[in-house]
């Protein structure tokens, strides 16, 4: 039984989820709820394992089906071992990234068919997802520029050329307007002030009772 909230946060590269993940748990945890704040691919000793193979190494190094059964792969150890027990708890939990992350990347970036991959979450996943889902939207010229001045290793995904995080914003939009009751959308070109304001309101709107 599930008595925690699951809470997601998507987006292209350089968006400033990572950021403001640990904000809201700082804010959640200030009104006394116990936080878990994870990501994907990863989260458990495993999945680390494969986030690593599958964000390392040459570029054409897996197909797109390949990464979609590793981030699969990871997924279910990530859920299995970590994500559902703390939700259980009642432990309110803040992923930077989850499976719509599959659907953008391996679906429309790679071209993995969709049904494909809604067979295999169907699978693996059955009905599990999240509460709530806020999408960082920014413009992928500005979001790369972040990504090149933070100096941290670039991942296979990073290097992908302009179009291809083209289609990802696009992905993530088209995948938002599908599903407008879970998703709330967010201008990640805003001040982290003003991203973090819509951020409150949308929890406040999800969780009834909620005092951020
Ligand atoms: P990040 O944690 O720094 O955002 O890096 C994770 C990368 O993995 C990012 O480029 C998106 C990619 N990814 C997928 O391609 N499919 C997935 O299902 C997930 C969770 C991430």
């Amino acid at each position: 039984m599930k008595h925690g909230k699951f809470i997601t946060f998507e987006g292209g590269e350089g968006a400033g989820k990572t950021t403001q993940a640990k904000r809201l748990c700082t804010a959640l945890e200030a009104q006394g709820i116990e936080t878990l704040l994870t990501r994907e691919p990863g989260g458990t000793f495993g999945a680390e394992a494969i986030r690593d193979l599958v964000l390392s190494g040459i570029d054409d190094r897996w197909s797109g089906m390949t990464e979609l059964l590793l981030m699969y792969a990871a997924r279910v150890d990530h859920v299995e071992k970590l994500i559902k027990p703390a939700l259980e708890r009642g432990v309110w939990v803040v992923s930077d990234r989850f499976s719509d992350s599959t659907v953008a990347y391996q679906g429309y970036a790679r071209g993995v068919d969709l049904k494909n991959i809604n067979s295999v979450h169907d699978a693996v996943m059955g009905g599990f997802g999240p509460d709530v889902t806020f999408l960082f939207d920014i413009d992928p010229v500005l979001a790369l520029k972040r990504v090149e001045t933070r100096g941290e290793e670039l991942s296979r995904f990073d290097k992908e050329a302009l179009d291809f995080h083209k289609t990802i914003r696009a992905a993530f939009q088209s995948i938002a307007e599908g599903d407008p009751e879970r998703f709330v959308m967010l201008d990640a070109a805003a001040s982290r002030d003003e991203i973090f304001g819509a951020i409150k309101s949308g929890m406040l709107d999800k969780f009834s009772g909620l005092n951020l």
